[in-house]
């Protein structure tokens, strides 16, 4: 067969490792033939492809962010877009299957597209590991050892100047990164979208751990809802695909904090630093065993499923289960971590 590629979507490390296995298992088990189009959903749409070789992948696996490039483009919603010019354009270039490594919005994408008869296939990657029927996404387990370095990093410095430290992470509407770096760096408060705590409650953490000498680390998910509001602070417009860029809760906490509890406070976005550099090993096992997995449901025809994690088994599902609302945190998860805050 002659397989397509895509990464599309925010990057995310492990992109790579999935690009390899795939091409890898591709030609060493079946003698597949590999294009890989640019910038996600734009590259199908315009027939902008590379051809793949053994020689392309080579040494891949490591390396962070995707070859391919990426982009957020909408596949129907881009001029071109949508099943009719995309089933042209895999005709005219001999392109039997698409594989579309993407996360929540990629992969709605992919299904609805899969229902309209093209031969695609997913695998789920995000950072925010929030989607629904996988235990695990790869990028995610890159993203808390780089926050939890970063935290490490907070404390230190926090603690010379014994200052409270607020760090925003990433996550989007759940906090899954917030919960399981600010676990791993041992933070004192820890404050995600799936749960309503009101300011008070976080200046009395922050006042107990100051109040025994210690510099509180307070971890907000940039999705978290401060009370009072609505909705999450989003005041950088719009992402390419019409969802609202999150951001600002962190220095929004951290004037709380200073101006309630006159305990000097300083608050770090960690931003993209989340999603760059080398993958772990898990991710790098995670993102090479999805990849010959979803390899596999080409060769099934199973168009419209992708591969997941469940346990430690990679397994095929349907996308619309995957698609079924977010993986949010639940709520005994949350009142675990709870257990450690404050004093
Ligand atoms: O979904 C991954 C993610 O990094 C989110 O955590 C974050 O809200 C968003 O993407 C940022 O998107 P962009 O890279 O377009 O700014």
């Amino acid at each position: 067969m002659r397989i397509g590629l895509l990464t599309s979507g925010g990057d995310c490390p492990g992109l790579n490792a999935v690009i390899r296995s795939t091409v890898l298992h591709g030609i060493k088990s079946y003698g597949d033939e590999f294009v890989g189009f640019k910038a996600g959903w734009r590259g199908v749409i315009e027939a902008d492809y590379v051809e793949l070789t053994r020689h392309d992948v080579r040494g891949l696996s490591r390396k962070g962010g995707t070859i391919l490039g990426t982009s957020r483009t909408h596949p129907y919603n881009h001029p071109g877009g949508g099943p009719e010019n995309m089933a042209k354009q895999l005709k005219r270039h001999d392109i039997d299957a698409v594989i579309a490594i993407g996360g929540e919005g990629t992969l709605a994408g992919a299904k609805r597209l899969a229902d309209e008869g093209i031969p695609v296939v997913g695998v789920p990657k995000t950072i925010d590991n929030d989607l629904k029927a996988t235990d695990y996404t790869f990028g995610f387990d890159t993203a808390i050892s780089i926050a939890t370095d970063a935290m490490d990093r907070l404390r230190t410095t926090g603690e010379s100047h014994h200052r409270c430290m607020v760090s925003e992470v990433m996550g989007r509407h759940v906090g899954w990164i917030a919960l399981h770096s600010g676990m791993a760096a041992g933070a004192h408060a820890i404050l995600i979208p799936e749960q309503t705590v009101d300011v008070d409650q976080v200046c009395e953490w922050v006042e107990q751990v100051h109040s025994r000498g210690r510099s509180p680390l307070v971890v907000v998910a940039e999705g978290f809802i401060p009370e009072g509001s609505e909705a999450a602070l989003a005041g950088k417009g719009q992402e390419a695909d019409g969802r609202p860029r999150l951001g600002g809760i962190g220095e929004f906490i951290t004037a709380q904090i200073e101006e309630r509890t006159g305990i000097e406070t300083r608050n770090t976005t960690l931003g993209h630093i989340q999603r760059g550099g080398n993958p772990t090993g898990y991710d790098r096992v995670l993102g090479t065993r999805f990849g010959m997995k979803a390899l596999d449901l080409v060769h099934e025809k199973a168009w419209g499923h992708m591969a997941s994690l469940r346990g430690t088994e990679i397994v095929k599902v349907d996308l619309a289960e995957a698609l079924d609302g977010l993986k949010e945190v639940p709520a005994e998860r949350y009142e675990e971590a709870k257990v450690l805050f404050g004093r």
